[in-house]
């Protein structure tokens, strides 16, 4: 949540600080705005989307060579011009972007209120800078040393980058809670949310820690922890493609996204699988993999789609491996005091290994002597950090707000995982094994061929395009994939949509069916079908729209169904990697059609800093 660049060196700052802002957009888009420095500290901040702060800006002359910028999600106060970022001290004479919470801010405003202060924001933000001037004027000191008395004050949790008419040549940076990448170039530094506006211009990268302070001053930086512990910076140098993070000929990063799958899933397979050798290994479990192996309790905190991904893995670990799973939203999880035993295992799942409740879960488990085990796509981001143990998905940087391929990669390497416990436990017989590596392989083929199925989909889209409600339905494996279409559904096209254990409906759901109400059921040919064919019936009978995702050759539900679309069989474990493919693509053209920002859903944000 919010997006936040600087850039110093010896290029003009601006042209660098926009393009980052779009790169980081997905964070947020209530508002934007920049900071630069030439002489004078200009602001320049509107409302809306950065096209709308680029178009605000054209014509001014926007020199400097040291600048900060920020896209902003709104928190505290509503988007408009004055909360956007960057926020000014009271003087003026400092400037401050920032991602994350303070919460402590409405006592500290309160003393500065009575100091004098007068602030024309809402925003917390607006309230630090205040704070970190006026510390900076009653102690006398440097800039450096005002911020971190006041971040040793502040409670919540920020990513920030603070500059200083007065210190022309410096940026100062610290983090808690909140992710900033340091790019170290030649002469030149940039600092942003993720790597994403850093790699055009260098891949030596730089991960900031909680509590950690970066000075840049000129071209040289040091980094203290908030207790003025200097630290030796550790510089990674970090493989991502700039196309992967552009469009590529695609109208949204959604659809690339989409399309991307087949690959995403066998890069999440790389160097892991090797069927015809009967191989299975995923090196990042290693060390505590005996953990794994005596679990009594398996427990899985997630948020969103990655929480849907957790579902999916119940039912993998518990068929597989025989080990109970409890699937937690992470949100719950933290405040309700879980019951955490010695030999329970934490699996936490984020594609961004940023989202604060998924965080604070871990720490939780850790502080009670679990071991955590982490499931994520970002490389380098905070929950990697903060696990013992874990696999990335490798899917590659995934920008569209809805997830899509970090979904299918989260299933990949947790059926992996379900797959190589199971083996080791021997609770997989040998044969079943080999060929669930076998049949793993065959998965990046068999997406590729149910994205051929795009054009029927894109008729069916046009059909339901004008509902009002959606109801997703399906068993077992497919129940969680239902919910995971409906959430896709209302993420992108605002159609309130349920996703549903397909037996439960009787039990509420159904009283909403009537001929306006399209119904999605996810009927494989799996231990349940029949089951789910009595339910497709019983929404017939009431005059219900079905639309059915059926395994190829399916001839049964093509009688019943309204529409039918049919995905190659793959064995019923491994359903949810195709079945999902022709909901999101669903979610996807319907979303066009009615003319919504797919890749920018109103309200929403891709990674959520904030609980
Ligand atoms: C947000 C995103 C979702 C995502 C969820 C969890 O709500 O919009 O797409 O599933 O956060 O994010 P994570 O990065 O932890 O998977």
């Amino acid at each position: 949540m919010c997006g936040i660049v600087a850039y110093t060196g010896h290029r003009e700052a601006f042209p660098i600080i926009l393009k980052g802002l779009k790169r980081l957009e997905y964070r947020g888009y209530d508002s934007a705005g920049v900071a630069l420095l030439n002489g004078d500290l200009s602001v320049y901040k509107k409302k809306g989307k950065v096209a709308e702060l680029e178009e605000f800006v054209a014509g001014q002359s926007l020199d400097g060579t040291i600048g900060i910028g920020h896209t902003r999600w709104a928190t505290h106060g509503e988007p408009n011009d004055t909360n956007a970022h960057p926020h000014q001290s009271f003087s003026g004479d400092l400037a401050i972007i920032h991602n994350g919470i303070i919460e402590n801010y409405e006592s500290i405003r309160q003393e500065l209120v009575n100091k004098g202060h007068q602030f024309t924001s809402d925003t917390d933000t607006e309230v630090l800078i205040h704070f970190i001037e006026d510390i900076q004027k009653n102690s006398n000191t440097s800039l450096e040393e005002a911020v971190r008395l006041a971040l040793q004050k502040v409670v919540g949790a920020y990513a920030i980058v603070v500059m200083s008419h007065k210190e022309p040549k410096q940026l100062i940076a610290a983090r808690k809670g909140s992710p900033l990448v340091i790019g170290v170039g030649k002469g030149e530094y940039f600092i942003a949310s993720d790597a994403t506006p850093i790699v055009e211009y260098t891949n030596e990268v730089i991960y900031l820690d909680d509590r950690e302070i970066a000075v840049i001053d000129g071209d040289q930086l040091s980094i203290k922890n908030i207790d003025s512990v200097p630290k030796t910076p550790y510089i990674h140098t970090i493989d991502m493609e700039l196309e992967a993070i552009e469009k590529g000929g695609y109208e949204h990063f959604m659809l690339k996204e989409i399309f991307e799958q087949s690959k995403s899933i066998t890069a999440s397979m790389r160097g892991r699988v090797v069927a015809d050798k009967h191989r299975l290994h995923l090196g990042g479990l290693t060390e505590y993999f005996n953990r794994l192996m005596s679990a009594d309790r398996i427990m899985i905190v997630a948020c969103g789609t990655s929480w849907h991904a957790g579902l999916v893995a119940e039912y993998l670990f518990e068929e597989f491996a025989r080990v109970p799973v409890e699937v937690e939203y992470a949100s719950e999880f933290r405040y309700r005091n879980p019951v955490i035993r010695e030999n329970d295992v934490v699996i936490a799942i984020s594609q961004s290994g940023e989202t604060a409740d998924t965080l604070a879960a871990i720490e939780l488990a850790k502080s009670k002597g679990a071991i955590i085990f982490g499931v994520c796509n970002v490389v380098g981001a905070s929950i990697p950090r903060a696990t013992q143990a874990g696999a990335y998905i490798h899917a590659g940087p995934e920008i569209g707000v809805a997830s899509t391929k970090a979904f299918t990669g989260q299933i990949t390497v947790l059926t992996m995982m379900a797959l190589m416990l199971a083996h080791r436990k021997g609770t997989i017989s040998e044969s079943k094994f080999r060929e669930f590596l076998a049949e793993l392989e065959k998965i990046p083929a068999k997406v590729e061929q149910a994205l051929k199925l795009n054009d029927q989909i894109k008729y069916i889209s046009d059909v339901f395009k004008d509902a009002r409600n959606f109801l997703y339905l399906g068993r077992g494996y497919n129940f969680p994939v239902a919910l995971e279409g409906a959430l896709k559904l209302k993420e992108i096209s605002y159609i309130h949509a349920e996703g549903y254990p397909a037996a439960e409906m009787k039990h509420g759901p159904i009283a909403l069916i009537d001929e306006e109400m399209p119904v999605v059921f996810i009927a494989t040919a799996d231990s349940s079908y029949e089951k789910v064919v009595s339910n497709i019936q019983e929404v017939k009978a009431r005059r219900g729209k079905v639309i059915a995702i059926v395994t190829e050759g399916d001839t049964q539900i093509k009688n019943i169904a309204d529409h039918v679309i049919e995905i190659p069989k793959t064995p019923e474990a491994l359903t949810p990697l195709i079945s999902v493919i022709p909901l999101q693509l669903l979610s996807y053209h319907v979303a066009v059609m009615r003319g919504c920002n797919v890749d920018q859903p109103r309200n929403l944000a891709k990674s959520v800093t904030v609980e």
